[in-house]
């Protein structure tokens, strides 16, 4: 304490031109953006993307396919003012043209109904969780699914050659880490269409028919719960079917299709009139009839962009799930040997950087759940920080490898940039300006944002007299910094205010409002930044150092803006320092 109580007193705080980056927390590092259409940076983004979808909308390479790949997408957020930030519809002109629709629709719009294949694993979890919540996530899946109980049994004895279902949960098996085989049948995909001679042709040895490790269900007969698969999702319905006594449809219809109003969304197959079917060939080659039977919870739904967005947007506002439990939801399960992905509930993660900000130290999550089934393929992409996702469903007799994931890529690429710089520049319009207190001292503080930088910057921080950005910099750091910064993040939480409450300095009614709380990160920008990294020491560990320096049992990184009811900053407030100060 000596050491830290003398380097206070030098008070040496020089700035260098050349600052290492700064370290946000995981997870926004400004509030989410409401008014997409009056950024700048938003609009010059969907421009780019307008020209860039017509352009690949004439592009028939065998990367893109547009004369007979018809697809709906969607930008949603969960903004009131722009709920649907940008949207696109192409109808493959092959498909345009002909009078085979089988049925289906001519043309593609936002409520074209299409198959989603394994997206429909997200309808299912989320059903679990709004049934159910996570409570039972780590007990023993045999504890509701006795049948499997016998078959943990025998992987005792031989845990080569049996799952141990004794040690499998219900929340490894959302989470795709129970280890159970990913389909039961010939040739281990949901849709199989391989038979036996086919699989011969290919270099498989023919089976003998009494080999008593052959699959008795499969194509046909489907496999019931007699004669049940291994696959995850459907011993999940299984078990919730068990506690809730009632059918896994059912179940979904009542917590999530009719909540949310759905009505382009169907866990059976939909009626043709709705959907794009397109040839060449029957709607049993577009395997729009096909159905999953009991391992329909893997990948048996239909829906459009327009309800796909409806259900991101209500797993971002937590309209189905208390708040606690989405933040639960939307965390990995697991890392894989990709650094940049991970695997969740049962989420594709990817980890995004966004290199133009703070030298790679902000990192956006998506949380995606693609699919893929005869001539569909889907993709749901959610981006938790901005309360925004993506919607794509594609159609196509020969749908190029990886094409929903391709049309995220292009939003993406102009998107995320756009959606950071459209949060900055809110928050600045919201928080930046001089902040002062002539009352009980003689404190200021700025605050700042920056296009290169996370977060609110504060600057100039004195309190009575003091520079409180070099102190809380030492204190934190536990040296004398030569280049102390103070970045500010969002919470999330916020306590709504009653009148008369919130102006305490002037004793001025004022209109009702809220309470907002930041969090703060205290650096030395003079550190050197480890490029590339070293095997264990880090130059990003701010989680550890949040709360670390409190006076009087309050933290001194914690801040408070009080918000008038028209929706104007009042004041900050430290906690620690116990001292508001008003917005110039
Ligand atoms: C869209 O932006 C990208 C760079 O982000 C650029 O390469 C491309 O040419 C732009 N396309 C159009 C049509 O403006
Ligand atoms: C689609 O375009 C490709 C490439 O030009 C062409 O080979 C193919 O015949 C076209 N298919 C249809 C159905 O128009
Ligand atoms: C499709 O339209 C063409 C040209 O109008 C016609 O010759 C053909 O019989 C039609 N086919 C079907 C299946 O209706
Ligand atoms: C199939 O398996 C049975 C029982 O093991 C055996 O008797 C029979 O010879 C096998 N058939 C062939 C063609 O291998
Ligand atoms: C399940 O499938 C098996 C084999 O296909 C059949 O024998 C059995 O009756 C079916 N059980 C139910 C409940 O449908
Ligand atoms: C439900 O959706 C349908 C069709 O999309 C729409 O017509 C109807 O107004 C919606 N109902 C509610 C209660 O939102
Ligand atoms: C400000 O500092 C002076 C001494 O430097 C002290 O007397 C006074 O109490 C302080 N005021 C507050 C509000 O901390
Ligand atoms: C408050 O601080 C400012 C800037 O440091 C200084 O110019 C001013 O004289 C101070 N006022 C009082 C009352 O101490």
């Amino acid at each position: 304490m000596f050491g830290i109580a003398a380097l206070l007193l030098l008070l040496l705080a020089t700035t260098f031109a050349t600052a290492a980056p700064n370290c946000p927390p995981l997870g926004p590092v400004f509030e989410k953006p409401r008014n997409f259409k009056s950024s700048a940076a938003i609009r010059a983004a969907l421009a780019n993307l307008t020209e860039t979808f017509q352009a690949r909308d004439a592009d028939n390479s065998a990367a893109v396919r547009a004369n007979i790949t018809s697809y709906s997408l969607e930008v949603f957020s969960i903004s009131d003012t722009d709920p649907v930030v940008f949207s696109w519809h192409h109808t493959a002109p092959a498909h345009a043209s002909s009078n085979v629709t089988n049925g289906g629709v001519k043309e593609t719009d936002a409520d074209t109904v299409y198959r989603l294949g394994s997206l429909t694993k997200i309808f299912t979890v989320y059903t679990w969780l709004a049934q159910d919540g996570d409570v039972r996530w780590n007990e023993p899946i045999t504890k509701y699914v006795p049948e499997l109980a016998k078959a943990a049994d025998k992987a005792k004895d031989d845990p080569v050659g049996n799952v141990a279902w004794g040690e499998v949960t219900v929340g490894s098996l959302a989470g795709q880490l129970s280890g159970a085989v990913r389909d039961y049948g010939l040739m281990g995909e949901l849709t199989q269409t391989v038979d036996q001679n086919t699989a011969v042709q290919l270099g498989f040895p023919a089976l003998n028919s009494s080999d008593p490790t052959l699959p008795k269900c499969g194509v046909w007969p489907h496999c019931n719960r007699t004669a049940y698969t291994n696959t995850g999702f459907q011993i999940l319905a299984y078990a919730l079917e068990s506690i809730k006594g009632k059918p896994f449809q059912t179940l979904m219809e009542e917590s999530i299709l009719h909540p949310l109003n759905l009505s382009h969304t169907f866990y059976n197959k939909a009626p043709s009139n709705l959907g794009i079917i397109p040839g060449p060939g029957t709607p049993s080659d577009a395997q729009w009839d096909y159905q999953l039977g009991d391992e329909n919870p893997a990948g048996n739904m239909y829906s459009s962009v327009r309800d796909i967005s409806a259900l991101g947007r209500s797993i971002m506002r937590s309209t189905l799930l208390a708040p606690v439990l989405t933040n639960r939801w939307l965390k990995p399960a697991a890392l894989t040997s990709e650094p940049n992905a991970g695997v969740g509930y049962p989420w594709g993660i990817r980890r995004i950087v966004l290199s133009s900000v703070t030298n790679g130290k902000r990192v956006v999550d998506a949380y995606n759940k693609a699919g893929r089934i005869g001539y569909y393929n889907s993709l749901l992409n959610l981006l938790p920080d901005y309360g925004v996702g993506f919607s794509v469903l594609l159609a196509g007799p020969n749908l190029p490898a990886n094409a929903n994931f391709n049309l995220a890529d292009v939003l993406g690429e102009q998107l995320l940039p756009a959606l950071e710089a459209a949060a900055r520049e809110q928050a600045q319009d919201t928080y930046g300006g001089s902040y002062y207190s002539n009352g009980g001292g003689n404190s200021s503080l700025k605050i700042t944002t920056q296009p290169d930088r996370p977060g609110l910057g504060i600057e100039n921080w004195v309190s009575n007299g003091t520079d409180m950005q070099y102190v809380a910099v030492v204190l934190a750091a536990g040296y004398a910094p030569v280049n102390p910064s103070i970045r500010l993040y969002p919470t999330g939480l916020e306590t709504t205010v009653i009148p008369g409450e919130m102006d305490r300095e002037n004793g001025r009614a004022a209109t009702k409002g809220k309470r907002v709380a930041y969090k703060a990160v205290f650096e030395d920008l003079n550190v050197p930044s480890r490029t590339p990294p070293s095997m264990f020491s880090t130059d990003c560990g701010s989680w550890v150092s949040l709360t670390g320096v409190t006076y009087g049992s309050m933290p001194l990184d914690q801040f408070f803006f009080e918000v008038d009811g028209s929706g104007r900053v009042v004041s900050i407030e430290n906690a620690a320092l116990r001292m508001v100060m008003r917005k110039g």
